[in-house]
Parts: C-alpha cells; sequence; structure tokens
C-alpha cells in the first residue's frame, strides 16, 4: 500500500538485434535468453512482446555487409528499416524505436566516418540525419541516436522537419559513457571498434557536471526524451536529471549489467528474478520513467 515506486511492462523497452536471413534465431553467448534474429521471428517476437504489455522495443542492425561509408545505415532497403516495415504491417499498438548509428555498418566498427584515425564528427552528422529519415520513411514512431557527435539532435531534427516529418520524436543518447559494460552487446550487434576506442566521442565516467550540459545541448536541439546510459553505475545522474529537467526520461540498462546479473544467477550466487527486480525498481527510483532493458519479458512476465 505505502510503495512509493512500481514498475509497469507498458514502461519497458526490449532492445533487438535483427540480422540477414530467414527463421535464424541464435542466441547472443553473453546475454542468454537474448538473440539475434531474421526478420521473420524479430515479427513473432515483437507480436510477443506486444502481448506481455511491454511498451516498446528498440531495434539494432546486423547488416549483411560492412563498408567505410556505413552504406547499411541509411539505404531504405537496409536490415532495421526493412524490418521496422514487416514489424509495422503486422504488429499494430507496440512503439518501434531504432537506434540511430554507424558502428553496425562500418567496416572498421567506429560510430562515423574515420579521417586520419579518428572519427569525423561533422561529416559523420550526414549519414546520421539520412538514417533517421530512412527509418522515419520505414514507419518507426521513434529515433534514437546513440552516436554521442556534437550536434546530431539538430542535424536529425532539420532533416526529419525537412522530409515530412515533423511528428517523429527524438530519443536522445543525451549522456552516453565510454562504458565497459557495453561489452555483451559489442558481440550482439558485432561492432567491436577494430582500432582504438570510443572516448573521443562518448563520456568520461567521471565526468557528471558534463553529464547535464549533454542533456542540456540536447534539448535545445530539440530532443524530446532523454536518456542517461548505462543505469545502474549512474544512478546518481538519472536522478539529477529528473529533478532538472521535465521531459521524458530513459535509462538504458545495458548489456553489461544484465550479463553480470545472469552470470551470477547461473554461479548460484544470486537469484534471479529478486536481483532483476531490485536492479529495475532502483532504475525506476532514481527517476526514469522508460526503462531500455533486456529483461523487458521476464520482468513483465513475473508483473504480469
Ligand atoms: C551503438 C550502441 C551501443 C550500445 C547501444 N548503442 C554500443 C556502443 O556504444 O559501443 C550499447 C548497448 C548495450 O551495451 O546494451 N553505438
Amino acid at each position: 500500500m505505502v510503495r512509493e515506486t512500481r514498475l509497469d511492462p507498458a514502461q519497458f523497452i526490449l532492445p533487438l538485434f535483427v540480422c540477414p536471413g530467414e527463421g535464424v534465431r541464435r542466441e547472443i553467448g553473453a546475454m542468454p535468453g537474448n538473440y539475434q534474429m531474421s526478420i521473420d521471428e524479430t515479427v513473432k517476437e515483437c507480436a510477443e512482446v506486444e502481448s506481455l504489455g511491454i511498451g516498446g522495443v528498440i531495434l539494432f542492425g546486423l547488416p549483411e555487409a560492412k563498408d567505410e561509408m556505413a552504406s547499411g545505415a541509411y539505404d531504405d532497403q537496409g536490415i532495421v528499416q526493412r524490418a521496422v516495415r514487416a514489424i509495422k504491417r503486422e504488429v499494430k499498438r507496440l512503439i518501434v524505436m531504432t537506434d540511430v548509428c554507424n558502428c553496425e555498418y562500418t567496416s572498421h566498427g567506429h560510430c562515423g566516418f574515420v579521417k586520419d584515425g579518428d572519427v569525423d564528427n561533422d561529416i559523420t552528422l550526414q549519414w546520421l540525419a539520412k538514417s533517421a529519415v530512412s527509418h522515419a520513411r520505414a514507419g518507426a514512431d521513434i529515433v534514437a541516436p546513440s552516436d554521442m557527435m556534437d550536434g546530431r539532435v539538430a542535424a536529425i531534427r532539420q532533416a526529419l522537419d525537412c522530409n515530412g516529418f515533423e511528428r517523429t520524436p527524438i530519443c536522445s543518447y543525451a549522456a552516453k559513457f565510454a562504458s565497459v559494460f557495453y561489452g555483451p552487446f559489442r558481440e550482439a550487434a558485432d561492432s567491436a571498434p577494430q582500432f582504438g576506442d570510443r572516448r573521443t566521442y562518448q563520456m568520461d565516467p567521471a565526468n557528471g557536471r558534463e553529464a547535464m550540459l549533454e542533456i542540456e545541448l540536447d534539448l535545445q536541439e530539440g530532443a524530446d526524451m532523454i536518456m542517461v546510459k548505462p543505469a545502474m553505475p549512474y544512478l546518481d545522474l538519472i536522478a539529477k536529471a529528473r529533478q532538472r529537467w521535465d521531459v521524458p526520461l530513459a535509462a538504458y540498462q545495458v548489456s553489461g549489467e544484465y550479463s553480470m546479473i545472469i552470470a551470477a544467477v547461473r554461479n548460484g550466487w544470486l537469484d534471479h528474478d529478486r536481483a532483476m527486480m531490485e536492479s529495475l525498481t532502483s532504475i525506476a527510483r532514481s527517476g526514469a520513467g522508460t526503462i531500455l532493458t533486456y529483461f523487458a519479458k521476464p520482468a513483465a512476465r513475473l508483473l504480469g
């Protein structure tokens, strides 16, 4: 009766990894219970996700081929674009978000165009704008840029508006840290950088004030919803952002946060359901209204 924080499956977003082929459902080694799925399997998965009352999915793509120009990212016939169209034909209520980034599509695994050994911010903005428009054209409900280039929200907003997608919201990965906890994801999305790391565009985990500045800038550029990522190591920043801005606030419980819990469960060291619910409750209590989580299905079942 006096509980302050309640979880609702409608606030969960499940990340999905779409791969080429048909009938493919390949479990991700470091993320048991999560799969790379071909489009047909993804559509079935989305129908189940919707029936569990989960709010939405966010799609990541594994393209057939990668190149230096990340061509697969902004191709209208790209893997994510085709998946969105297929899902939207069959599944009507589920929110379909798309991750807007290049690292799954570049041969070198960086989030943008590489010039002289580092990512060129402003050239990358053009790729991101094109990707966001092609996702919207395919029917995406929300586009979510995760690349951390400066100025990308403004570039995407302008491109969406110029192409008739004034009403497509942007959920910006506003405070995204250069985190070790993305490790398992890079296996799932086949997006590990082939050289260097992402510290020239993602944030220093030590910088909380800078995170507030990153959020402020994204809001000024037109972000409709903001995200803090990862979630549990950054609950202080979720709480600060909640107090400071009255906009929808999301947190991403990332792959490594999920894998840590599952690994401990598999060793018999933690109870699965309690660890899952306590972690999600802490994220909601800190102030996130929307939670991107690989636990979306089991948590929804438990809440059901
Ligand atoms: C793409 C992207 C990443 C994640 C979401 N979008 C990986 C990265 O930045 O290296 C990580 C999500 C997770 O770990 O679950 N840039």
